[in-house]
């Protein structure tokens, strides 16, 4: 399908009319940014229920990694469903299950030998490392970032703290959490300079946290996104990760490291904590891992992962359709994949930075990969958050046949498919472009 190609107003009278229904029976939680109704997609493009053709640069919020409806993952899909839907890895076993924790240890950003524990979404991958933590280390806290995200189950949820929406009314929180300043180069929390810096905003761990409110020998684990995804894509210095390697190797805790929105191949490597030399002791994934099928796993150090039998289990988690489906991703993200994220990532990248010259409502361009963050301020030198304009060009973007999303306060990510071409990145480019202009000249 050629994207975009738009055939009708938006939304369309079928998109409409659907959306008028789910008005009326599905939850108000979710968060809609505009009104897309998908029928079809196939690679990097997606087509609505009213034949627009839209270039998909938000790929289901990080998920559809090798493209929509990708053939070899739909082949071995259909191959193990018709074989089993289902059988339960907590009390039975089945080859597909053990083949994805081979492929994962091979994988794995740490020594081996190590274990999965397989879930069905990030936020489950999440609970699991956090019991995990707890359950290896006789220790209760566990140390987050202001800024992070992830996941919404109450435990997973103590440690987001993104946007206090997805907090407010589900306090009080379970104890044992505590959160310090990430390490955001453009908007330092402690203003060191990108130039002389020393991770310093890790020193509010070891001189307030460690001083004040816990001892470093009742903390469990650090949890960490390698780059922040949903708080706007922030891409910490590799020193910020390789001191909290030495703090946490230094003190007996784990560093967990959650790359359920950065991980598998979406950064141009498999996994982003390798951009910043760093071996972490857990890795929670999830998201791209199968395409599109629910996944979440937990991947930790054998010595870690060594918990009896009743400790923690799931009915669906490992469903065998969707291990056959996160065998094939890895497949193809060894083949070319996460080679074609780099570079494609590269090219993106280097499209949005060359738009700052005519648009000075970009502050900040960053990212690995096929992960991608472009921050809109109202004024370079003050930083000032362009929040509504933010949310009118991801709007334009729509309405211009491209999917985008909104990351932080007043980011925009891009998170498409990693099998994009060059071409659609410069699709992506000149839409994003147009909508930029759109907006700044309502201004
Ligand atoms: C880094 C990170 N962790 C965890 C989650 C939660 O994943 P899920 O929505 O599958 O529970 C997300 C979702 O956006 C995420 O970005």
């Amino acid at each position: 399908m050629d994207a975009p190609n738009l055939k009708t107003p938006l939304p369309g009278p079928k998109a409409k009319a659907i959306i008028e229904r789910d008005g009326k029976v599905v939850s108000p939680s979710y968060t809609r940014d505009y009104p897309f109704v998908i029928a079809r997609g196939a690679g990097a493009t997606v087509e609505d229920v009213d034949g627009n053709v839209f270039l998909d640069c938000a790929a289901g919020i990080a998920v559809n990694s090798t493209g929509h409806a990708h053939p070899a993952v739909v082949a071995a899909i259909v191959d193990q469903a018709q074989k089993f839907l289902h059988m339960s890895g907590t009390d039975f076993y089945y080859e597909p299950q053990v083949r994805l924790g081979e492929d994962l240890a091979a994988t794995a950003p740490m020594p081996a030998p190590v274990r999965t524990f397989f879930a069905n979404s990030g936020t489950e991958a999440n609970e699991a490392a956090i019991k995990l933590a707890r359950y290896h280390s006789k220790r209760f806290g566990i140390i987050g970032f202001l800024g992070s995200f992830h996941g919404r189950t109450m435990g997973s949820l103590s440690l987001t703290s993104s946007r206090a929406i997805q907090r407010r009314g589900f306090g009080p929180m379970p104890g044992g959490t505590f959160h310090a300043p990430y390490a955001n180069c453009y908007r330092c929390p402690v203003s060191a300079t990108p130039e002389t810096c020393a991770g310093e905003c890790l020193s509010f761990i070891e001189d307030q946290i460690l001083v004040h409110l816990i001892s470093p020998d009742d903390v469990a684990a650090v949890l960490v996104e390698p780059i922040q995804g949903e708080g706007g894509y922030v891409v910490p210095p590799a020193v910020f990760h390789q001191r909290l390697r030495e703090l946490t190797t230094k003190h007996g805790m784990l560093l967990m490291v959650d790359e359920v929105q950065s991980g598998m191949g979406r950064t141009g490597k498999m996994w982003a904590i390798e951009h910043f030399g760093v071996e972490p002791d857990v890795v929670t994934a999830a998201k791209g891992i199968a395409s599109g099928l629910p996944l979440g796993v937990t991947i930790a150090k054998s010595d870690v992962m060594a918990w009896p039998p009743g400790a923690h289990a799931s009915t669906f988690g490992g469903n065998p359709v969707s291990c056959a489906a996160a065998i094939a991703t890895i497949g193809l993200l060894r083949e070319s994949l996460v080679k074609n994220a780099a570079e494609v990532g590269a090219h993106l990248q280097d499209g949005l930075r060359a738009l700052m010259d005519k648009h000075p409502i970009i502050g900040d361009v960053r990212g690995k990969g096929l992960m991608v963050g472009v921050e809109l301020v109202r004024d370079r030198t003050t930083k000032e958050r362009a929040t509504t304009e933010r949310n009118a060009v991801v709007d334009e973007a729509f309405r211009r046949g491209m999917l985008i999303l909104g990351a932080g306060r007043n980011a925009v990510r891009f998170s498409p498919p990693l099998l994009l071409s060059k071409a659609q990145a410069d699709t992506a480019v000149r839409i994003f472009d147009e909508s930029l202009a759109a907006v700044t000249a309502r201004a």
